[in-house]
């Protein structure tokens, strides 16, 4: 991709994603790459600046993250956050410390508005902070531009050199004027004239597909989730019918969801795609049976995902490409861009099919983040419930059922999580018409979840011996943390009664309110 972008060089801090979302808010194209980078494959990339981000470590120690000086002295503006700030600063001779008070959470920040990045930013601004150490010194040749009651440098600079340090989290929403100051980094003191925008970057990736496809024959792998769908959509507008789409049902959909996606993309859809569905529910039940610990039950339904589609496309034989809706997260998530731990294992990157007979890997949504697919989506009109379904897990429901996985469980979650999030839907739509304003408690994601635990309960006189159901509910800014939502609980209430009266096999219901860190989002 041939246009200014700006690199984000990642100390293993955890909103490092947050960072690239936010400067691409500014229609500047951004990439994360790992500290261990080397400074020539940087200079390479001739980025339009770089961004250093947060990280759990203190820059003196040894064996910290660090960087080599000549990445300050290259003539390309750096802005060092937090970690990054405070590295800057060491690296370059000033002196950092442990803090003698450690700072958390939204502080009040003095600003110096003479300070190119803090132009329009009031004087007294709340930020974000997070931090032990602090720098006590700041380098020679940089001056101080922001200040908080215990911190004497929230902020340096060195303006001649474009060097800029700031201690808080800018690209935190709690900073209440950060993405301004990341708008003047990016913008005003990189000069980027910002070209990222999703109209033309639709455009461009369909002529590039056009291009590289020629008149070759491509497959894709469809799960009716928002990726695979736009990435669909997006060939099939590149190369209609010389497309064929392989819809894999493993069984572990949500109720009803097999069938919407046969609707959007089947024959007798909008898009003139040659589109295969395989049943293979039975399948992968046998292959779950009595399998209980989640790492493996998420290779098996990785692994046999794959063998399905591996046996579709010998059917269909050699074809030139294979589709992947592969994103951003998941490529950084998987270690192949920054720092992040792998946590979990995401199937959607590294577990090719490599007996599929095919020449090359079409990855479209590559270099996209969630909320830019969706754009994507939007500019391909894809109708709007689809391109605004919540993220499902590739393993679907197979990790939403704590334990053996079952075809009798598969019911009483799929039947669950519908009933929960019709009646979710239902009061978030009331609240929006008489409100005027969505639903302040609206979670981004809401799901209901089979506990492996059964109790004892009493219906119609009736001793009962049934399941627990779990609601997860959590709002989040780019899933990799999440605070549990406040459902309203009236709409609970409704939720409970109805899950007992209508699914049978359920006696409890449990509202989860874990957080993200320590729980995950998911269960297993
Ligand atoms: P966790 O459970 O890791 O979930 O907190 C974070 C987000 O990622 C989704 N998720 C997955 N998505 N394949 C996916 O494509 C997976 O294996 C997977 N596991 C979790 C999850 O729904 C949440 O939005």
């Amino acid at each position: 991709m041939d246009q200014e972008k700006v690199i984000v060089i990642d100390f293993g801090g955890q909103y490092n994603q947050l960072v690239a979302r936010r400067v691409r808010e500014c229609n500047v194209y951004c990439e994360i790459y790992s500290y261990r980078t080397a400074l020539d494959q940087i200079k390479a990339m001739n980025p339009k600046g770089i961004i250093l981000t947060g990280g759990p470590n203190s820059c003196y120690e040894e064996n910290s993250p660090t960087y080599q000086k000549e990445l300050f002295e290259l003539g390309i503006p750096v802005l060092g956050l937090c970690y990054g700030a405070q590295l800057m600063t060491h690296v370059l001779g000033g002196r950092v410390e442990k803090a003698p008070v450690r700072e958390y959470g939204k502080i009040e920040v003095t600003v110096d508005q003479t300070s190119p990045l803090f132009m329009d930013v009031q004087q007294k601004t709340i930020c974000w902070m997070s931090h032990n150490d602090y720098i006590a010194q700041t380098a020679p040749g940089f001056s101080i531009t922001a200040h908080t009651a215990d911190c004497p440098v929230a902020a340096a600079e060195n303006k001649e050199r474009k060097l800029y340090a700031i201690q808080f989290h800018p690209e935190v929403l709690h900073t209440q004027e950060g993405t301004k100051m990341l708008y003047h980094f990016v913008r005003d003191v990189c000069g980027c004239s910002g070209t990222w925008r999703m109209d033309s970057f639709v455009e461009n990736s369909i002529a590039e597909i056009r291009e590289k496809v020629g008149n070759g024959k491509v497959l894709c792998a469809l799960s009716g989730g928002v990726d695979s769908s736009v990435a669909a959509v997006m060939l099939a507008k590149a190369i209609g019918s010389q497309l064929t789409c392989v819809f894999v049902d493993h069984g572990l959909l949500r109720k009803n969801e097999g069938d919407e996606v046969e609707e959007v993309f089947g024959p007798n859809g909008p898009y003139r795609l040659n589109f295969i569905r395989i049943n293979a529910q039975e399948r992968f039940y046998r292959k779950l049976a009595g399998v209980t610990e989640p790492e493996k039950k998420r290779k098996i339904i990785g692994e046999e995902f794959i063998r399905v589609f591996e046996e579709e496309a010998k059917k269909i034989g050699a074809v030139d490409f294979l589709v992947q809706g592969t994103i951003y997260p998941d490529v950084v998530e998987s270690g192949l861009g920054g720092e992040s731990a792998v946590i979990k294992s995401h199937h959607n990157v590294g577990g090719l099919p490599d007996c599929v007979d095919f020449k090359e890997i079409i990855e479209p949504l590559r270099n996209l983040f969630k909320d830019e697919v969706r754009k994507a989506g939007l500019e391909l009109g894809i109708p709007e419930k689809l391109v605004f379904r919540q993220p499902f897990p590739g393993p679907g429901l197979g990790i939403r059922i704590i334990g053996e996985v079952t075809a009798e469980k598969v019911r009483i979650v799929q039947d669950a999580d519908a009933i929960y999030r019709e009646e979710v839907d239902r009061a978030a739509e009331t609240y929006a018409k008489e409100h005027g304003e969505p639903a302040p408690w609206k979670p981004d994601q809401y799901f209901a979840a089979l506990t492996n635990m059964r109790s004892v309960g009493v219906m119609g006189d009736e001793r009962t011996y049934d399941y627990a159901v779990a609601l997860r509910a959590v709002n989040t800014i780019d899933f990799m943390t999440a605070e549990s939502a406040e459902i309203p609980s009236e709409v609970l209430q409704k939720v409970m009664s109805r899950i007992i009266n209508e699914v049978r096999g359920v006696n409890r219901v449990f509202y989860d309110l874990t957080s993200k860190p320590p729980g995950t989002i998911e269960f297993e």
